[in-house]
């Protein structure tokens, strides 16, 4: 049994001022959207604290996790992505987090996936939703947050894309892509 008071001290040693503020907006946002779409509530609540847990890891030894947990195929793409699936392993390793659906919400909360569980939709949704972001076409989402998850989930990815494709450093990751291929049906 997790205690929520003991993780949010821990998580917030661990990070500089502004991303702790940030993760407790993901935190707060993600409880509204597990009471407006049934997913576990003490579930989100620790998937959304932990999943910036390893933004702050250096790259050389974000590295070394992935490696060691053979995740290599990240290590092709943007190194922005890489402390998304090392902020799993970081949770399972130092955090004891042993709930699969928690680790892959860490794990995707930046790329997505097709076919995402609620869990996963929420954080990942909730990432780029909390009241902090000011990301052009934010508010639309908030809107679509409040009417339907998958739609929303939709909307990000489209924007997502559309916004590395603009930026052009880089390939975007598969899973991305796979995500937006899977979720366009909802636009
Ligand atoms: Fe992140
Ligand atoms: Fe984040």
């Amino acid at each position: 049994m997790i205690d929520l008071n003991t993780l949010k001290l821990k998580v917030k040693e661990q990070l500089p001022t502004k991303r702790y503020d940030h993760t407790l907006g993901v935190v707060t946002t993600s409880i509204e959207l597990a009471n407006r779409y049934q997913a576990p509530v003490e579930s989100v609540q620790i998937a959304a604290l932990l999943h910036d847990i390893a933004k702050y890891v250096p790259n050389d030894r974000l590295k070394e996790l992935l490696e060691q947990a053979n995740e290599t195929q990240y290590l092709t793409y943007s190194p922005l992505v890489w402390h998304a699936p090392a902020g799993a392993i970081v949770a399972k390793k130092d955090y004891q987090i042993e709930d699969l659906e928690i680790l892959n919400a860490i794990k995707y909360h930046t790329t997505g996936k097709a076919a995402m569980t609620t869990l996963e939709k929420i954080v990942f949704l909730a990432d780029y939703i909390e009241p902090g972001r000011s990301q052009p076409g934010v508010e639309r989402i908030r809107q679509l947050a409040t009417e339907d998850l998958n739609v929303a989930v939709a909307q990000t990815l489209s924007d997502t894309v559309a916004y590395l494709g603009a930026k052009g450093n880089g390939d975007i990751h598969p899973d991305t892509l796979a995500a937006y291929e899977y979720y366009r049906q909802y636009l």
